[in-house]
């Protein structure tokens, strides 16, 4: 073992010890100053600001990976302005650039309206990231489709990875829980048959994960995208997709959105806005129907927690019953969903297969919660969760009601007031 490993080795183990933590969906992450023996390693100035990523084992792969993110931001240093840059990695963790700043999320959060300013850097940064293509960026993964500029086979070869890397891998503990809500085993599957004839447009980089949490906000007034793991190569179409559904703009706000990037494009990349006002809903279709599979296994695994205070237990089970619930909403029409249930049916699934513990014991090992909550206390729990909820804005469904299969029954139950499932990335 080299010194320069037991060097980062340390450092990662002092950023566990005395860094600043937050957690992700994905990564434990510290911020700490750079010690002198780091620096000398990495050629930094010792006292600067570093963000150390630590993957979170525990972690449900609910997300399709290309590269990592170590890999990917070395290539494009130099490349790409205003990327964090890769400083170290170990076997356990990679230390990056910090941009410091604030996420827009704290200035800006969901559903509120973005400044033209700021929507106006996010498609530049959309555009650039584009324009890059095969030869700036690491090797694609030796089972990488390859599909060129044809369109339709990139959504479809998509559709299959979501099917491999998503769906997949978490059926055998959900598989259960996704039958009982009326989502078949093959629904990607068939989602990738029915992919229409798309405009050919040619690849580059896509971030994949632009929502407001990844967004910094310098002191500087730079706008800069952070949490690259995500980032593939493809259709940049689907890289205004995702950021449509995970920025959660004002429904009012796509529209100028979608403009400012078609013109950023125009100067980077101008093949990329082919034949978007057909295919956009495409990929917005494809974005929320696989969206449906880490909603809902993220609010599942939300109940693991529990609680031994029933009032406890009910908000957890509510705010779990609305995520799924409206996932499901929102990919019923691209995933062909029929009979969607209930929302009181979400309910008791949820509660179902949480005492029946296919992974649903809490992490001390009691089972709970005993009995089913009341019907008083669950209309109390209601109110107080519509509370929460009643300023979360508006959602991005309307974008895109085109979807690949027809919609469901609209005399469902219906109500897309708050959007609160998580996001992918
Ligand atoms: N280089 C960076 N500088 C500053 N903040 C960063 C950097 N990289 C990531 N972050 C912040 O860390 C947050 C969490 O990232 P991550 O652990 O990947 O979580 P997630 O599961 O939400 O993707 C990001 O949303 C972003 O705000
Ligand atoms: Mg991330």
């Amino acid at each position: 073992m080299s010194i320069e490993v037991d060097a980062s080795d340390e450092f990662v183990q002092l950023a566990q010890n005395i860094g600043t933590e937050s957690r992700g969906h994905h990564n434990r992450n510290y911020v700490l100053p750079l010690t002198e023996a780091m620096a000398r390693l990495c050629g930094g100035e010792p006292g600067t600001h570093v963000l150390v990523r630590v993957p979170r084992p525990e972690a449900v792969p609910v997300v399709i990976r290309t590269w990592s993110e170590a890999q990917l931001l070395r290539s494009l240093r130099g490349v790409l302005p205003n990327v964090p840059q890769c400083l170290a990695s170990t076997a356990t963790a990679t230390v990056l650039s910090y941009v410091e700043g604030e996420p827009l999320s704290a200035v800006c959060p969901d559903g509120k309206r973005v400044k033209q300013s700021w929507i106006s850097a996010m498609v530049e940064i959309l555009a650039q990231t584009a324009a890059l293509g095969r030869k700036e960026l690491p090797a694609l993964p030796d089972d990488w489709p390859r599909y060129g500029s044809d369109s339709r086979g990139y959504l479809a070869a998509l559709t299959q990875l979501a099917d491999r890397q998503i769906r997949r891998p978490s059926w055998s503990v959900y598989g259960g829980l996704f039958s009982q809500l009326g989502v078949p085993e093959d629904v990607l599957a068939q989602m990738a048959q029915k992919v229409p004839v798309m405009a050919p447009r040619p690849c580059g980089l896509l971030h994949g994960d632009l929502h407001r949490d990844n967004i910094v906000l310098t002191t500087d007034s730079r706008v800069i995208a952070v949490d690259w793991e995500l980032a593939t190569y493809g259709d940049p179409l689907y890289d205004l997709a995702t950021h449509l559904v995970r920025m959660r703009y004002p429904e009012k706000q796509h529209k100028d959105v979608i403009d400012s990037w078609a013109e950023a494009m125009e100067s980077t990349a101008p093949a990329a806005v082919k034949g978007m006002e057909k295919d956009l809903p495409y990929y917005l279709a494809f974005e929320r129907a696989q969206s449906v599979f880490p909603d809902v296994i993220r609010a599942a695994r939300s109940l693991r927690q529990g609680s031994q205070r029933k009032r406890l237990w009910d908000g957890l089970l509510y705010k779990a019953e609305a995520a799924v619930w409206h996932a499901l909403q929102a990919g019923a029409q691209p995933l062909g969903l029929r009979d969607l249930p209930s929302r009181a049916k979400v309910r008791d699934v949820l509660h179902r297969w949480q005492t029946a513990g296919s992974e649903g014991l809490g992490q001390t090992g009691e089972r709970y919660p005993q009995p089913h909550p009341s019907r008083g206390s669950l209309s109390r729990s209601l109110k107080a969760f519509r509370l929460v909820f009643s300023d979360a804005g508006g959602e991005t469904r309307g974008v895109g009601a085109i979807g690949m299969h027809p919609a469901p029954d609209s005399s469902q139950e219906h109500d897309n007031r708050h959007l609160v499932t998580e996001r992918t990335g």
